[in-house]
């Protein structure tokens, strides 16, 4: 199934027409499937098969409480990378230890929090970082759960912006520092390894770049093995691709298949840290036509969304399908922009689209993954809501906050 399909072409999310939730909560706003967001995490945790893992959702692909306590529900875990994550991921009701702790900049203050509050690892970024978790974990008398990010050197084939494994990336340790990184990780008294982690970048549609970037893992976790160093986990990152436009990403099954081969050269639990292929195709974003404006040269959409609620198009050329959600006679050639002061500020270019008017609603598709997380107040434009829906019955998970809270804590 999908959460979102026409009936009687009207656009509706589970079993309710878009147009009432509308109505309900005007626009712009996010609508999340539950129903949606339930099969992914299903359908990725059944294709491990036998394989002991850990699905580590990443919050920063989508941090709405009631959507994350859905899936910490279903027994996800959570990938963080920020004592606000941390924070959030812990209200959402993950349990500590099946939370990860990655990123490339942890302040002292984080990674004392992310030892006291017990998480499963914290995934370390450098020998310096390492060096400073033992100090900390020493201070507060605790043992540390390390693993290593290692830049695997890996082409992702993906846009340079969210490739984060290639040499030149600022993250994690080449796999020759990694051996140091290790020995000293041993040899720490507050520090106890156990495990590998590597994120070779998102949107990657094929399988390959995984494959390879997990056999890397195995060659060092094997390597660490003859120095007698033992892992619990292999952390391949996130990564998977949904289909934007024409690409055809792999299914979860395709996905695990792949590092299937690896895992049995060395077979401990796998984590995945799973963002976009969750809960990307979960949302959507509801918008309404301000205005339709003939230039001499274009067509132009105007709509009451803009870039600072999804900032994918001007950040990456992302393309987002944008469907009406009263299906309409006819095509168009338009670009769909918001009402932001910038002309980066677009949904789509030279998109042809259904012909639509004034008033009328869209539903910009795939927007459950770095939309509202990314999302900013910049032209002092409030949050939208994020609206929940469940079968027959939707709820707002967060609300419209007034200009007066959006200002609240200035002086
Ligand atoms: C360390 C790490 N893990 C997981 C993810 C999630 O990636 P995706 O949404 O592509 O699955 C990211 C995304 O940037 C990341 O940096």
């Amino acid at each position: 199934m999908s959460g979102f399909a026409y009936k009687n072409g009207i656009w509706q999310c589970e079993e309710i027409p878009v147009e009432r939730i509308a109505e309900a909560v005007g626009t712009p706003f996010y609508l999340y499937s539950r129903a949606e967001l339930l099969e992914r995490y299903h359908a990725l945790d059944q294709a491990f098969e036998n394989i002991p893992h850990l699905v580590c959702f990443a919050l920063k692909a989508n941090g709405n409480l009631a959507l994350n306590r859905i899936l910490a529900e279903a027994g996800c875990g959570a990938e963080v990378v920020s004592g606000g994550e941390l924070f959030r991921s812990l209200r959402a009701g993950y349990q500590p230890e099946r939370i990860v702790f990655d990123g490339n900049g942890k302040t002292e203050v984080e990674l004392r929090y992310a030892l006291e509050s017990g998480i499963y690892a914290i995934n370390v970024d450098s020998e310096n970082e390492l060096q400073l978790l033992n100090t900390i974990a020493g201070e507060i008398n605790k043992i540390a759960r390390v693993g290593l990010r290692v830049n695997p050197d890996v082409n992702p084939n993906t846009h340079p912006k969210i490739a984060t494994g290639l040499k030149k990336s600022k993250f994690g340790v080449d796999l020759c520092a990694a051996l140091r990184c290790y020995e000293f990780a041993r040899d720490a008294e507050h520090l106890e390894v156990v495990g590998i982690h590597a994120h070779i970048g998102s949107q990657i549609v094929e399988v390959g770049p995984f494959a390879e970037a997990m056999g890397k893992l195995i060659e060092l976790a094997l390597e660490l093995q003859r120095r007698n160093i033992t892992l619990q986990y292999i952390d391949i990152g996130g990564g998977l691709g949904i289909q934007y436009n024409a690409e055809i990403p792999p299914c979860y099954a395709e996905y695990i298949g792949a590092l299937r081969p690896h895992w049995e050269r060395y077979p401990v639990t796998i984590i995945v840290e799973p963002g976009r292929s969750l809960v990307g195709d979960v949302g959507n974003l509801i918008t309404k036509v301000l205005y339709v404006k003939q230039t001499p040269v274009k067509r132009f959409v105007v709509i009451d969304a803009a870039m600072n609620d999804l900032w994918r198009p001007t950040m990456y050329d992302a393309y987002h399908q944008i469907l009406p959600v009263r299906q309409t006679n006819g095509h168009f050639v338009a670009d769909v922009v918001g009402g932001v002061c910038e002309s980066g500020d677009f949904m789509a270019r030279d998109r042809e689209m259904a012909t639509v008017s004034e008033g009328e609603l869209l539903a910009i598709q795939s927007a459950g993954a770095y939309s509202a997380s990314m999302s900013s107040e910049y032209n002092s434009r409030p949050l939208i809501p994020e609206v929940l829906v469940t079968g027959d019955t939707f709820r707002l998970v967060r609300r419209r906050p007034t200009y007066d809270e959006m200002m609240a804590l200035e002086e």
